[in-house]
């Protein structure tokens, strides 16, 4: 940032801030707000069209809150615990190395401006770029998710001057109104919220915390049903409406909707020590805490709950992949968050993350076993007449699952957990390199083996697998069903072909490296960021791909959601950054690759 538009900044901070005390003065206090509050400025036009002052046509605090909380659950207190470190002692890097590493990570950053530049150009304050027609659509609120999204990318890859002109948009951001009648409640916390929260704490821009604040109190909002658990979707205005009929929880809502939320109003928590933030998603953990054993698989959570009766006994589909995957993502990583300081999630994490390894993980079966030891996949379950059934079917969104055990691993010295973590990234490495464009399918079926010690290739067991899927009768049929579809060995059907640009599999392997040191991960990543770009490029920016296995591929669709920018590439751009940027003994990171400050280190700031 210049210095001129620092000195017009300190101006119109002094201006927004009278402004902003006369308003809070003038106003009566809200007894359900904490002294915090009368710090955040609040305005309802921009003063200056160049100053960083917060927008909103609506004032969410005082939105109607009918089924109020009579007392709030505390948040931990204590001094954090202190953690084992996350990461590999890095030493010196050779100048070899040194060379390869950042002629990679200058590539990933191109990638990531060619995007940018376009989204500026083109769909600037827009959801979404779209990357074949350099047009735009909004998807996720119309607020602008791709802005908020990347805010934290863009100061990370240390495009500064960009971070400032998407900061003094995205404080125009109008939270009080949208063109759409309801919005998700998880994607709008992960995107938006864990967007500002993680943009806040690198660069310490207070309006920022002003917009997380802002949507925050509209997001709380979906806790108001009788028994305070959340919405899947928000209902805007009668959201503000005090005499519209009142909201009842969902007898059916998905596992990642109802509890990945922690980590976000956590966060928010933490930073405003407004205690309720903390209340609404503690109380969805009492639950879990309470109910965990009695599932139909007890550790684990079934896809779907019901919130009204706070019952989870009658789901009998099991998956860490989609309607799931974040809610067991958070348990370790809400442990590191508070410090270690809550057991609830130690006690989640630990039940879950064994029978998940004891029903779900399983080795395929290869034609290089050796390989194949060396691999794990994580599969979905479904409880029938009390027999645990494995469906051995593989999505990219279940990818996460190295890292996710690799970071408990550390976490909580299991040296178990640290295997699983590489076993399963391994997984999707192989995926990758199985598949004509080098990229993993959105979902695949693969040949389970009975043993994860012993499994020889068994040729007449994989075609077996095959004829359940594609309904060939003859040999004939079947060897030209495998050829058509280029099915490589062990893999049994390539049940979704897409790849739509998402981060799971580098998330993983980018975990993997920060906590082993080993340099093999760079190549795997390289091979994956080389592939990924060659299939989606497109002359605006990167486009998600129809069919994988193709080579060379069709071309890529006019879609390029904002965890593009947001996951793929923030992941891609720091396996190849030195290993002390965005730490994980420092920070952790929410299910969009947003990086929250850990607590230990304000202890040692203080
Ligand atoms: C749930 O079951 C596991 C395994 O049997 C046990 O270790 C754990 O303590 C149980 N949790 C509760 C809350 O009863
Ligand atoms: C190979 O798989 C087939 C089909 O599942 C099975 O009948 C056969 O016994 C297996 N062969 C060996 C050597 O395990």
């Amino acid at each position: 940032m210049t210095p001129r538009r620092k000195r017009n900044l300190t101006y119109a901070f002094i201006a927004a801030a009278i402004f902003g005390l006369y308003y809070l003065w003038s106003s009566p206090i809200d007894p359900y707000n904490v002294p915090f509050h009368r710090h955040v400025l609040w305005m309802n036009d921009r003063a200056n069209a160049n100053s960083y002052t917060s927008k909103a046509s609506y004032d969410w605090r005082k939105a109607p809150f009918q089924h109020k909380v009579k007392q709030y659950m505390p948040m931990p207190k204590g001094l954090p615990k202190s953690f084992p470190a996350v990461q590999h002692k890095f030493t010196s890097e050779p100048s070899s190395l040194t060379n390869k590493r950042e002629m990679r990570r200058m590539a990933v950053r191109d990638e990531f401006v060619r995007s940018w530049k376009s989204y500026k150009q083109y769909a600037w304050g827009k959801d979404e770029l779209s990357p074949v027609d350099g047009r735009a659509a909004d998807s996720f609120g119309g607020w602008g998710a791709t802005l908020v999204d990347s805010l934290d990318s863009l100061w990370i890859l240390g495009l500064k001057d960009d971070f400032y002109k998407a900061v003094e948009e995205v404080a125009a951001i109008d939270f009080g109104k949208t063109d759409s009648t309801t919005i998700s409640v998880f994607e709008t916390t992960i995107r938006y919220l864990g967007g500002f929260l993680s943009a806040y704490d690198l660069s310490n821009e207070k309006v920022l915390l002003e917009k997380a604040i802002q949507l925050g109190e509209m997001l709380y909002r979906a806790f108001d049903t009788p028994n305070n658990m959340p919405l899947d979707r928000l209902l805007v205005e009668p959201a503000k409406d005090p005499n519209a009929a009142p909201n009842a929880a969902s007898v059916n809502i998905c596992f990642a909707a109802f509890a990945s939320l922690t980590m976000e109003f956590t966060k928010l928590a933490q930073i405003t020590q407004e205690p309720k933030y903390y209340d609404a998603v503690a109380r969805v953990t009492a639950i879990l805490d309470r109910t965990q054993n009695t599932t139909r698989i007890p550790g684990l959570f079934p896809i779907s709950i019901d919130a009204v009766n706070e019952d989870v006994s009658f789901g009998s589909q099991f998956t860490v992949g989609a309607l799931a995957d974040s809610s067991y993502e958070y348990f370790p990583k809400m442990h590191a968050l508070l410090g270690g300081l809550e057991p609830a999630y130690e006690n989640l994490w630990k039940s879950s993350a064994s029978m998940i390894d004891k029903h779900m993980l399983f080795r395929p079966l290869l034609p290089d076993s050796k390989r194949g030891s060396e691999l794990l996949f994580c599969g979905d379950v479904s409880v029938n007449d009390e027999k645990i059934s494995l469906q051995p079917e593989m999505q990219h969104l279940t990818c996460f699952i190295g890292g996710m055990y690799g970071l408990a691993g550390r976490l909580f010295s299991n040296e178990h957990h640290l295997d699983l973590g590489a076993k399963l990234t391994e997984g999707c490495i192989y995926a990758y390199k199985s598949m004509p464009s080098g990229i993993m399918p959105e979902i695949f079926n693969i040949a389970a083996c009975d043993d994860r010690h012993t499994c020889p290739w068994n040729e007449t067991a994989w075609e077996e697998g095959v004829r359940r899927y594609s309904y060939t009768r003859t040999e004939a049929d079947l060897k030209k069903f495998v050829a058509d579809e280029k099915l490589p060995q062990g893999f049994t059907y390539i049940r979704d072909k897409r790849y739509l640009l998402r981060p799971e599999a580098i998330e993983s392997v980018f975990i993997m490296y920060r906590i082993t040191g080993y340099e093999e991960y760079l190549d795997h990543a390289w091979d994956m960021f080389t592939s990924i770009v060659e299939t989606t490029r497109t002359s605006f920016g990167n486009g998600q791909v129809f069919n994988v296995m193709k080579n060379p591929p069709a071309m890529p669709e006019n879609k390029m959601e904002s965890f593009w920018l947001a996951e793929t590439l923030k992941y891609f751009y720091l396996i190849f950054s030195p290993p002390d940027m965005i730490s994980l003994d420092e920070w952790v990171f929410n299910t969009e690759a947003h990086p929250f400050r850990r607590p230990g280190l304000y202890k040692t700031k203080g």
